[in-house]
């Protein structure tokens, strides 16, 4: 893949992404980068990248942008850099901040979306790409580095900025249970570490081709203990309790979300 990759903001996901490009293969020269952070720019010095002294210079160096700042910090990027975008591709990667809002903002580029997740740093990421009917197979390719790619409508993505970007936390939150409960049970740390995680990949894994109910009827034996834990899932409302919490995040969330619809 012969493309200059420029990555704007190298915090938490922007970093993210660039281990991913260089563990899947993109030779670190191929990439430039710029962040207003001292800090962020040392994180990154150890990687071979090519450190730019503006995001001028970024775009400028690059075929392909990444725009990996906050979204409160998008648009002030875009107008930044707006003059040197012409036949360029430039992806946002921030939640809420629409493809009409960039298109008015960078009209010489070629405007995409992207929602990774904290995945893509071992290359096991869901990455969702809009718009769908503007589907470029080298960006397919590059992002296919980091993960399982989807191409969706906007409306699609921006509901996986919730349900894929940000549940990483959560299932971070159910494992840190796991481990606390194998702790108190006598396993040590490290198995139990190693062990969750491993559960984690295995159902994973199981499902992309079985259905939850399968997985767990798989495991659980007449009046046995498997039972009884899920017995309690339900009776204690561990269940219900979590879907209610998604619910209402979802419910604040498309709130938020139409504020920004409205105010691009
Ligand atoms: N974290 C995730 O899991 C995740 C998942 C999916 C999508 N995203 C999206 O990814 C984007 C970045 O998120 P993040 O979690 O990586 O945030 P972050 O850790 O705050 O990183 C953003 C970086 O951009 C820098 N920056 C600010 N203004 C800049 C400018 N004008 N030019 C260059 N760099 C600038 C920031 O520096 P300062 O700290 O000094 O401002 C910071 O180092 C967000 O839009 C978010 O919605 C994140």
């Amino acid at each position: 893949m012969d493309m200059d990759i420029g990555v704007i903001g190298i915090g938490r996901m922007g970093r993210a992404i660039i281990k991913g490009f260089i563990s899947g293969g993109i030779d670190p020269k191929k990439i430039y980068v710029y962040d207003v952070s001292p800090m962020a720019i040392e994180s990154i010095r150890g990687m071979g990248v090519n450190i730019c002294s503006s995001n001028i210079e970024v775009v400028r160096s690059s075929n392909l942008v990444i725009l990996a700042v906050k979204p409160s910090q998008v648009r002030g990027v875009a107008e930044d850099i707006s003059r040197y975008v012409d036949g360029k591709i430039v992806i946002s990667i921030a939640a809420f901040i629409q493809l009409k809002m960039l298109e008015k903002i960078l009209s010489g580029a070629r405007i995409y979306r992207v929602m990774p997740n904290i995945g893509v740093e071992v290359n096991t990421g869901f990455i969702a790409i809009t718009p769908p009917s503007a589907m470029d197979s080298n960006i397919d390719r590059l992002f296919r580095l980091l993960g399982e790619v989807v191409w969706v409508d906007e409306d699609v993505l921006d509901l996986l900025t919730l349900m894929s970007a940000s549940t990483p936390a959560l299932i971070a939150e159910i494992a840190d249970a796991l481990i606390l409960a194998s702790l108190k049970a006598g396993i040590p740390y490290d198995i139990a570490k190693k062990a969750t995680a491993h559960v984690l990949q295995g159902v994973g894994k199981l499902l992309l081709y079985r259905d939850t109910s399968s997985i767990r009827d798989s495991v659980i034996t007449p009046r046995g203990t498997t039972i009884e834990l899920i017995e309690r899932i339900y009776t204690e409302e561990a269940k219900s309790r979590l879907l209610s919490a998604l619910i209402k995040t979802i419910e604040k969330y498309l709130e938020l979300l139409e504020k920004y619809k409205s105010g691009s």
